[in-house]
């Protein structure tokens, strides 16, 4: 007897189906999978034959095969449990074979029968619509699996009831979307943060323009305080987002509840963060930390003190958007676009130029620990700032600084403005050839700029990002043209050929 039902496989967010086919044959006792099956799936035989124990069936004395096609993809993870266990039920005549065919399942089987969470429901499900197929997922998976649209979605919870439902003996409810919980995601606010205007104003531009930051100051002078902030002065995301960044968690495992991501992502990684860790893939492919901060904010502490290979490896992404990852025979590739915002000490000890403080190695220390950024990644990050000790009288004041809220709203018509040139991406994505012709540099700002080029020998990459920096500076004034004190206000946040 042939039994057929489906499932699917991820290739990044991407669902590829998978057609799932037991047939059972006279023959010795054996029950194989065939199609390049990864351990997890294995071992989803030991947990069938349990789960099917536990209801009092045993697998019949034959030969059984499952087969998982097409054979060349790759297919892994414990969500392949289910369809298989569904499948041979099917094949042993327990549920009717024709009622599992336009249907794509998912869902991790205990030794009781019960079906446990699996990653990437709501992405399999968005799937299950386009291909117009029923979507039977766990059942605390049901209000994820119901984002998607799909007005068949069947939630189980152990195998005694979705055999149940087949025989027409228990109905099972369409399960609701969870409400979304509105309690504001960012408590930390911009006011909280005395003084540092002229960092505030860079963060300000970096929330406009999408543009990436490196904060180099002192221990203690506010830098992971200002990019805890940023996400606080940031648009909300729009629902094409949401779905989005929600399908980059549900691959992760990481959506709770049910409930989609609905606010911008906030990752800050520790520096001892492997390179997988970072960009994804490893033994079992996973997003990484630049993946879950898609349409978000990636905040690396201590720059420095991270893995070189590890900052290297986000050159490509933060230039495309997409990080693809080599695997044993095969590529992978993640969403990544994320907005970098960076902090280091000037040396190790953290203490160059401080007034009252000495670096007892000055200036081999900053060199040393500067040089370990390499120029192709500084080259990415458009603003570059330094944040000073702020005097114990400004911080004594009880004044606050500006909140978030106000911020926001100036970032949005900014935003608005920079919008209404046409251009649908972030002037932090422009390129050299879209610049061109977006940018509209005033004959002065023009002669300012290549004299400052000339100055201070800035590189292609650089006369670009300077470029790219004043279109913003000069959204925010809503100006049509950049004009010179744009490019003068550019200028201030390029730290290493000041410095030189
Ligand atoms: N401008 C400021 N306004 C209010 N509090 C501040 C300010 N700057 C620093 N602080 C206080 O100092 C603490 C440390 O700041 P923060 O952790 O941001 O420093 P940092 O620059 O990241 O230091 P490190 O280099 O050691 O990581 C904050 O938690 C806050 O209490
Ligand atoms: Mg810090």
């Amino acid at each position: 007897m042939l039994a057929t039902t489906n499932s699917v496989a991820f290739n990044g967010i991407d669902v590829l189906r998978i057609t799932i086919e037991v047939q059972i044959t006279s023959g010795m006792p054996s029950f194989t999978i065939v199609g390049l099956a990864d351990k997890a799936i294995a071992e989803s035989r030991e947990r069938v034959r349990a789960a099917l124990h536990s209801i009092g069936l045993s697998l019949p004395g034959n030969h059984i095969t499952v087969n998982l096609a097409p054979a060349d993809v790759i297919k892994e993870g414990t969500h392949f449990d289910l369809p298989i266990a569904v499948a041979l039920l099917g094949a042993m005549e327990v549920i009717e074979a024709d009622k599992l065919l336009n249907t794509i399942m998912m869902g991790e089987l205990g030794l009781d029968g019960a079906i446990r969470p699996v990653s990437g429901v709501l992405p399999a499900s968005v799937a299950s619509v386009a291909q117009q197929m029923r979507f039977v997922c766990p059942a605390v998976q049901g209000a994820e699996a119901a984002w998607s649209g799909n007005k068949d979605i069947v939630p189980v919870k152990d195998l005694l009831q979705l055999i149940n439902y087949y025989k027409g003996m228990e109905e099972i409810a369409y399960p609701e979307p969870a409400p979304q919980s509105d309690k504001f995601a960012y408590t930390l606010d911009l006011r909280d943060i005395k003084g540092q205007e002229n960092a505030k104003r860079a963060l300000e531009i970096a929330a406009v323009g999408g543009h990436n930051m490196l904060m180099i100051g002192p221990p203690g002078s506010g830098k992971s305080m200002l990019a805890s902030r940023l996400p606080s002065i940031l648009p909300p995301l729009t629902t094409q987002e949401i779905l989005e960044v929600s399908k980059i968690h549900s691959v992760a495992g990481l959506l709770k509840d049910g409930q989609l991501v609905t606010h911008r992502p906030y990752r800050a990684p520790h520096h001892s963060a492997s390179t997988p860790a970072m960009v994804g893939g490893g033994l079992k492919a996973k997003p990484g930390e630049i993946s879950l901060a898609h349409r978000g904010v990636l905040f690396l502490d201590e720059l420095p003190e991270f893995a070189r290979q590890t900052l290297e490896s986000l050159r490509q992404p933060l230039e495309t958007g997409i990080v693809s990852v080599a695997r044993a025979n095969s590529h992978v590739s993640y969403p990544a676009r994320f907005q970098l915002i960076s902090a280091m000490n000037p040396c190790r000890c953290g203490y160059l130029g401080v007034a009252g403080k000495t670096c007892s190695r000055a200036p081999r220390c900053a060199e040393e620990y500067q040089s370990k950024i390499s120029g192709p990644l500084l080259d990415r990050i458009d603003l570059q700032i330094e944040v000073p000790l702020l005097s114990p009288w400004v911080l004594g004041q009880i004044k606050e600084g500006e909140d978030s809220a106000t911020v926001l709203k100036r970032v949005l018509a900014a935003r608005n403005f920079q919008q209404k040139r046409g251009q649908n991406i972030l002037n932090a994505e422009l390129d050299g050839t879209q610049l061109e012709q977006t940018a509209n540099l005033s004959d002065t700002a023009r002669k300012v700029l290549i004299q400052a080029a000339e100055k201070f020998q800035l590189s292609g990459r650089g006369f670009h990002r300077m470029i790219r920096l004043s279109r913003t500076i000069a959204d925010m004034a809503f100006s049509d043209e950049i004009l010179p004190e744009h490019i003068s206000e550019a200028l201030a946040y390029r730290l290493p050929e000041r410095k030189s």
